[in-house]
C-alpha cells in the first residue's frame, strides 16, 4: 500500500438491541474522528465507514472449524462466515464503540469476533466505550479479547459517562441524546480524548504500512 493511500478503517456499532443508543453515539464519535486533526494541521485521510452488526445477521457461532486455522476463506462452512471474513478483511483498522452491558461488552460483539481470527490478526483497534460510569469494565474485558486474536488496540481508552440518570434513561430508550447538535455540552470535554485515541490509532495504521496520508 503507497503511504499515501488513505486507511480504511471500520467503525462497529456495537450494540444490537432496538431501541438503542449506540448508533447516535456512534455518529458522535465519528464527528469526533473526523474533527481529528495531525500534528501538522491537517485531518487524517482515512476512509471511516461505519458497521452496524444488526445488518450482518450473523447467527450464533456455528462454524465447525477454529478459525485461527483457517487461512482460506472457502474452508468456512457458511456464506454469511464468508460475506463477515470478505468485509473484515477489506478493513486496515477498527473503532469499536460499545455499550457496558452488566460490567461487560455485548454478546452480539463477542459473537461477531469469534467466527474470524486472522481477518483481524495484525490490525490496529481503539475502543470507545459508554455506560453510567462510562463501561471502563467492558472496555477492559473486549481490550483483552483484541489481544487474543492479535489485534494493536491503543492504550488509550475513552469512555463516554452518561452525566445524570435522565440522559442514562433515554438512551436506554433509544431517544435522541442531542449529540450531534451545535449547542450540545453532553460529553463535550470528552472530545479531546477521543481525538487523542484517534491519533494513537493513526500512528499504529502508519506503523503497519508507512507514514498516515493526510488531506486539507
Ligand atoms: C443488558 C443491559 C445491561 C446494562 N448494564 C449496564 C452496566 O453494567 N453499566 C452501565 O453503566 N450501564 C448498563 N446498562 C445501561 C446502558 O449503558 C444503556 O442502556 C445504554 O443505552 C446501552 O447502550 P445501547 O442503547 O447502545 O444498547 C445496561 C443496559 C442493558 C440493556
Amino acid at each position: 500500500m503507497s503511504s499515501l493511500t488513505p486507511f480504511k478503517v471500520g467503525v462497529i456499532i456495537c450494540s444490537q438491541r432496538i431501541p438503542r443508543a449506540g448508533p447516535q453515539i456512534t455518529d458522535f464519535v465519528v464527528s469526533c474522528l473526523n474533527n481529528t486533526k495531525l500534528s501538522a494541521g491537517t485531518i487524517p485521510s482515512n476512509n471511516l465507514t461505519i458497521i452496524d452488526l444488526t445488518e450482518r445477521a450473523l447467527p450464533l457461532f456455528d462454524e465447525s472449524g477454529i478459525p485461527s486455522q483457517i487461512h482460506d476463506p472457502a474452508e468456512y462452512d457458511h456464506e454469511h462466515t464468508r460475506a463477515w471474513s470478505k468485509e473484515v478483511s477489506s478493513y486496515d483498522g477498527f473503532v469499536f464503540v460499545t455499550p457496558q452491558y452488566n460490567w461487560g461488552y455485548p454478546a452480539s460483539v463477542k459473537n461477531a469476533i469469534d467466527y474470524l481470527f486472522n481477518e483481524w490478526k495484525g490490525k490496529a483497534a481503539m475502543i470507545v466505550s459508554y455506560g453510567g460510569h462510562g463501561g471502563n469494565k467492558a472496555s477492559a474485558q473486549l481490550r483483552q479479547v483484541l489481544e487474543a486474536v492479535e489485534m494493536r488496540p491503543t492504550v488509550k481508552m475513552p469512555a463516554l459517562s452518561f452525566p445524570d440518570r435522565k440522559l442514562l434513561f433515554k438512551a436506554a430508550k433509544g431517544m435522541d441524546l442531542g449529540l450531534m447538535n451545535a449547542d450540545s455540552e453532553v460529553w463535550a470535554s470528552d472530545r479531546a480524548g477521543i481525538e487523542e485515541a484517534y491519533l494513537e490509532l493513526c500512528d499504529l495504521l502508519a506503523a503497519a504500512v508507512g507514514p498516515i496520508a493526510a488531506k486539507g
